[in-house]
């Protein structure tokens, strides 16, 4: 794990994003580098649009781009509303390879129990970095939880990106990556009897994109998706990107939700990655993941 302690004071500063105070919903941070849970809000009610609802949708677009991740906890929430909710941010995202439920495509399945041969997201990655245009966010709504355990771990690519060197960030800058969603999802949901498509997406993204609500910049390959570094020996891409990985993974980014019944997780998938733990075997943990579709990352 790459240290970032410096010999006078954290050789990364966060400078906190505290906006004006908020009116419709209460925001309680997790830390002050990302996520933070929201209160006041009954996501059912707020789908159904009346004018209180329309301020309450600016204050959780702000809340969002302020903590780059938030929760709800108690949400009683039928599919309906979950992707009435996910329409609310944009057009909805159709995952390429992972079953879904009967009532719409839109509508992915989040399950393991005790006869799983895996678990979703259980690297780092931002999803579906494959696609051309990648979702800009994902909403997770979890109905069923283990006693303890199946937390999922968030991480923010701005300050990632940030406490690189100068020297680093004036090498990466106009480096692109191949992601490539392939070798991922062949055979991945076999066990659901999915069958395999003739291919799965892939695209090349900058190493470093430009999000377009905040004009931060964060940094975008993930251990989940992104192959090579284009333009470089591909020895010194796979050095880079191991250096650029465990730069991220440091936990001094991160955040970890521990997950109640009927919680939602918000997260932009622009500036973040995430990873979900499977340590809860044989229990199950399961819901649905709504996802909203993105731009090309620039
Ligand atoms: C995912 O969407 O990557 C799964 C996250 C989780 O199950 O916590």
């Amino acid at each position: 794990m790459s240290s970032l302690a410096g010999k006078q004071g954290p050789r990364y500063r966060h400078t906190a994003d505290d906006g004006a105070p908020y009116e419709t919903i209460a925001v309680e941070k997790l830390t002050p580098i990302i996520g933070a849970e929201i209160s006041g809000v009954d996501i059912g009610r707020l789908v159904s649009d009346d004018a209180r609802s329309n301020q309450q949708m600016d204050e959780i677009h702000r809340a969002l781009a302020e903590n780059l991740v938030i929760f709800f906890r108690d949400q009683q929430i039928t599919p309906k509303q979950h992707l009435a909710f996910g329409r609310k941010f944009g057009e909805l995202h159709f995952h390429p390879a992972a079953p879904h439920e009967d009532e719409d495509p839109a509508l992915m399945k989040i399950y393991a129990d005790k006869n799983s041969p895996r678990a979703n997201g259980e690297g780092w990655h931002s999803d579906v970095s494959c696609d051309l245009e990648p979702p800009m966010g994902s909403i997770l709504y979890i109905k069923q939880c283990p006693p303890r355990g199946g937390d999922t771990l968030f991480a923010n690519m701005y300050a990632a990106y940030e406490a690189l060197s100068d020297r680093m960030k004036a090498y990466l800058d106009g480096l692109t990556a191949l992601h490539d969603g392939e070798p991922i999802y062949r055979g991945l949901y076999a066990n659901y009897g999915v069958a395999d498509r003739p291919s799965y997406p892939s695209a090349e993204h900058p190493v470093v994109r430009t999000h377009p609500v905040t004009a931060k910049k964060a940094l975008y390959v993930n251990r989940g998706f992104t192959r090579h570094i284009n333009g470089i020996p591909r020895d010194e891409s796979d050095a880079m990107l191991a250096y650029l990985y465990q730069h991220a993974e440091n936990p001094l980014f991160q955040c970890r939700f521990r997950w109640t019944e009927n919680a939602i997780a918000f997260w932009d998938n622009r500036c973040t990655q995430h990873r979900a733990m499977w340590d809860y075997w044989p229990h199950t943990r399961s819901g649905t993941r709504v996802t909203v579709k993105g731009e090309r990352p620039v």
